[in-house]
């Protein structure tokens, strides 16, 4: 199993449409992630992709996660981490989990938080995005939190922002989505324990559209997991996926075999360029995760889904609500892991502002 895919790149990654309408100076995904993401000693200041990072920072967030996760109530309302900060959400694309949970946990640091409202701001009058982001810097702004449906979105404002501030993408096009999959991480690690290199992982879908897949297996293979199975038609496969370091399989039945963990993809048709599927029902004939499919699995596998989920389509809902789903669990856990991200890139502004 490789350990670490730093070059490694979905073969569509870099072709995504640039920033939408909006005028930008620069579209391109720019220098490689990890060098832009760290400080000059290895702290995390931006959190835009797993590529790259190295082993010990992905633990060292999934630590902190699991001190977030068990503290009690009352404490987690006071955590101070955060304040006189000023946390801003800007989602150009539709959330409910995501932005909740980084809500959540800006407001469980003791960040003031603010949620632009971007389909009654000024970038649908014509303000670029990057005059936007000045407007929103001169009323002191310290995190942007940015979900956009072009990939270079984050890494764009990464790089054009005040010096000060550290952006977190909360997903971009089919690019990334880095705080999912580390929630999934922790996820895995609370139910099958912290060393990934026995598990055998399946995930199971649309994976040429699903930044989240590709962020789960930066992570897995950057936590050195066993075996990474890709499930699902050709069509939504990926073309050269396997340089990743994962094997791909167009048979659920063998690709379920013997698998300690099961990770659905909901059906992205919003990137979906042409009809890639024959039907909604045939996709679930062949590859929905039913009860049957997944006594397939190890008897004590967990299934995994990032939401939203389509019951019917990916998965039954027998299997959803099931003794083996811990889909709430992940949704729990993003709270947790929003926090250690959000704290470590403050604590790299902290030491930034100190030292200069
Ligand atoms: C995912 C996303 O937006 O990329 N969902 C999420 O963040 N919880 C997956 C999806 O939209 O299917």
């Amino acid at each position: 199993m490789s350990k670490n895919n730093s070059t490694d790149s979905f073969p569509d990654e870099r072709t995504e449409p640039p920033l939408g309408q909006q005028p930008v100076k620069d579209s391109s995904p720019g220098p490689l992630p990890s060098s832009m993401q760290l400080t000059s000693d290895g702290k995390l200041k931006h959190f835009l992709t797993i590529e790259g990072l190295p082993p010990l920072l992905l633990e060292e967030i999934l630590d902190r996660a699991e001190q977030f996760v068990s503290l009690p109530n009352k404490a987690k309302v006071q955590a101070p981490l955060l304040r006189g900060k000023t946390v801003m959400n800007l989602f150009f694309e539709n959330s409910t989990r995501t932005r909740t949970t980084f809500e959540l946990a800006a407001k469980r640091l003791s960040a003031d938080l603010v949620n632009l409202d971007i389909r009654n701001s000024a970038t649908t009058k014509g303000e670029s995005l990057l005059d936007t982001i000045r407007n929103l810097e001169a009323m002191g702004c310290d995190m942007f939190v940015v979900r956009h449906s072009s990939s270079s979105a984050a890494h764009f404002i990464a790089r054009y922002c005040a010096p000060h501030i550290s952006v977190i993408n909360a997903g971009d096009g089919r690019h990334a989505h880095p705080t999912q999959a580390m929630l999934d991480m922790l996820t895995i690690r609370q139910f099958k324990g912290r060393d990934f290199t026995p598990l055998k992982v399946a995930i199971i879908g649309d994976i040429k559209h699903s930044r989240v897949a590709r962020s789960q297996i930066h992570a897995l293979t950057t936590l050195c997991a066993g075996e990474i199975r890709l499930i699902g038609p050709q069509t939504l496969m990926p073309e050269g996926i396997e340089k990743m370091g994962v094997t791909s399989y167009t048979n659920i039945e063998k690709g379920l075999d013997d698998i300690d963990v099961i990770i659905t993809l909901r059906l992205q048709h919003e990137r979906m360029d042409s009809a890639m599927l024959p039907s909604i029902r045939e996709f679930y004939a062949r590859y929905g995760l039913t009860q049957e499919r997944l006594e397939l699995a190890k008897e004590d596998a967990i299934v995994m889904h990032p939401g939203p989920a389509n019951r019917g389509v990916e998965i039954d809902s027998r299997v959803a609500d099931g003794p083996q789903s811990v889909i709430l669990q992940q949704v729990t856990n993003g709270i947790a892991v929003r926090m250690a991200v959000m704290s470590m890139v403050m604590s790299s502004q902290a030491a930034t502002t100190v030292e200069s």
